[in-house]
């Protein structure tokens, strides 16, 4: 939980091991200065102070968050710091979900569990623990400690460059990672799995477009490590004993952010380099960097650059509601969530520069190994048993929303200070 630093009621007293967490908060590259430090272990002394003098029997009061309650659906998010997860949670919570966030913080961003915490501060509504997936203790503990309904398993690495670069990185944190969880919903009885994959997972398939019988022969160490994922998921839901009900939705290009302006998407300033290109072109219409550099610019393709089909986050989770809505036990369904209309790069750039209203440089580079030069869906599947469609499909539009977030934040959710650039 994130509990106390603010002096909000608590919901239950916390754990011990939640101390230790709670130290580490901050990420090595924004320490806190020497006065919030001292401000920090002088709470947490008075803490420890207030627990101690509690009568056990009082220590013992069950969370919440522990026991089943009719009429409400208990969702554990998965990387529910991160920019997709945390959009998703905000969803969930205006539907009236209860939601616990299990993030280690890794990628995603504290101050996006701020910003629920603050919408949703009514005890039982949203509970936030630092934990990491790869620590099949830790997860058990959180199986044991609540009474989950379904989980949504956002959290990975999720960068093609980077995979290249770090295969192992990508087996660890999305197959390795998703077993555990996987093993944690069985040994607890949670039947309802609604799984993150992507459409990284068809490679680069001949025919456009993709309908979830394209064959999926990944070409990237993220793509695989996906496809395994699934083949996990889909094996375990075979088995009768599971008796699962699991959604696992393939996304295509994920842009865009939250049409009310409370969240966006802050990745990390060191996985720049990796980014995606909606990041790269807010980047460059800041100032931050001092261009866009496009990778690959002979494709076979109309203009030369790679087409990809650009779905809006707020279809997105849209998208993962229906599915938890439809879930049903002993039934897997497979869904492509995308517009089923490709944009090229080069597209992209003139909405992007239409949006910031910034004439961003452009230069052209070889191409980027991993990459594969047209992706774009076929959504009719989802439209059809999920009643899904996007709604959000302006290019320039979903632009225009995301950038009044980054320009607004321009050290994502950082405090302005923390700038040195
Ligand atoms: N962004 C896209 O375009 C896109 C496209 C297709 C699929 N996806 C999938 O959607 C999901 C979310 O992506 P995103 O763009 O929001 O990424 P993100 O990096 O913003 O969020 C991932 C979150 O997972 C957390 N995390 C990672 N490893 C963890 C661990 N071991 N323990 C606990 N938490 C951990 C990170 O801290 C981060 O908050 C991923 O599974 C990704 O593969 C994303
Ligand atoms: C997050 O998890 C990874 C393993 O997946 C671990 O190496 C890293 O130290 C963790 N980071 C934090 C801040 O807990
Ligand atoms: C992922 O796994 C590696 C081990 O292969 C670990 O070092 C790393 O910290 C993990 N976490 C992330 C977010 O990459
Ligand atoms: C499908 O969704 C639309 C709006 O998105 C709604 O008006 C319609 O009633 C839905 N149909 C069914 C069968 O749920």
């Amino acid at each position: 939980m994130l509990p106390n630093t603010r002096g909000r009621p608590q919901q239950r007293p916390p754990r011990s091991w939640s101390f230790s967490e709670m130290v580490d908060f901050s990420d090595p590259k924004r320490r806190p200065r020497y006065l919030s430090k001292v401000i920090m272990v002088a709470l947490l002394t008075a803490m420890c102070v207030v627990m101690l003098t509690q009568p056990p029997c009082h220590r013992r009061t069950p969370s919440v968050f522990s026991v089943h309650q009719p009429g409400v659906t208990h969702v554990l998010v998965t990387g529910g710091a991160g920019y997709i997860g945390s959009h998703a949670a905000l969803r969930l919570l205006k539907d009236s979900f209860r939601v616990t966030i299990v993030d280690n913080l890794s990628r995603g961003n504290i101050g996006a569990i701020k910003v629920l915490q603050n919408l949703f501060p009514e005890p039982g509504r949203l509970q936030f623990i630092q934990a990491d997936l790869g620590d099949p203790k830790a997860v058990n503990r959180i199986f044991a400690e609540n009474a989950f309904d379904a989980v949504m398993h956002f959290a990975a690495v999720a960068y093609v460059g980077e995979s290249t670069l770090e295969p192992l990185r990508y087996y660890h944190n999305i197959t390795a990672n998703t077993l555990v969880v996987l093993e944690a919903m069985a040994t607890h009885s949670v039947k309802t799995l609604i799984y993150s994959s992507t459409c990284a997972t068809y490679g680069e398939p001949e025919k456009m477009p993709i309908t979830e019988e394209t064959p999926q022969f990944p070409i990237n160490p993220y793509g695989k490590a996906k496809k395994m994922a699934e083949d996990i998921i889909l094996d375990f839901s075979k088995s009768k004993k599971a008796d699962m009900a699991v959604m696992i939705l393939r996304y295509f290009n994920v842009i865009g952010s939250d049409p009310e302006g409370r969240l966006g998407e802050a990745p990390r300033p060191e996985l720049r380099e990796h980014g995606r290109i909606s990041g790269a072109c807010f980047d460059a219409a800041l100032g931050i960097i001092p261009g866009l550099k496009v990778k690959g610019s002979d494709y076979e393709t109309p203009d030369g650059t790679c087409v990809r089909d650009y779905i809006d986050v707020t279809d997105l989770v849209d998208a993962h509601v229906k599915a938890l809505n439809k879930a049903e036990r002993g039934r897997v369904g497979i869904y492509n969530v995308g517009t089923g209309k490709g944009r090229s790069v080069k597209e992209f750039v003139e909405a992007c520069k239409k949006a910031t209203g910034v004439d961003i440089k452009v230069d052209y580079f070889p191409r980027r190994p991993g990459d594969y030069a047209e992706v774009y869906s076929d959504p009719a599947k989802i439209n059809r048993e999920l009643n899904w469609t996007a709604q959000h499909t302006d290019l320039h539009e979903s632009l225009k929303v995301a950038w009044t977030w980054q320009k607004a934040h321009r050290s994502g959710y950082e405090p302005p200070q923390a700038m040195i650039l």
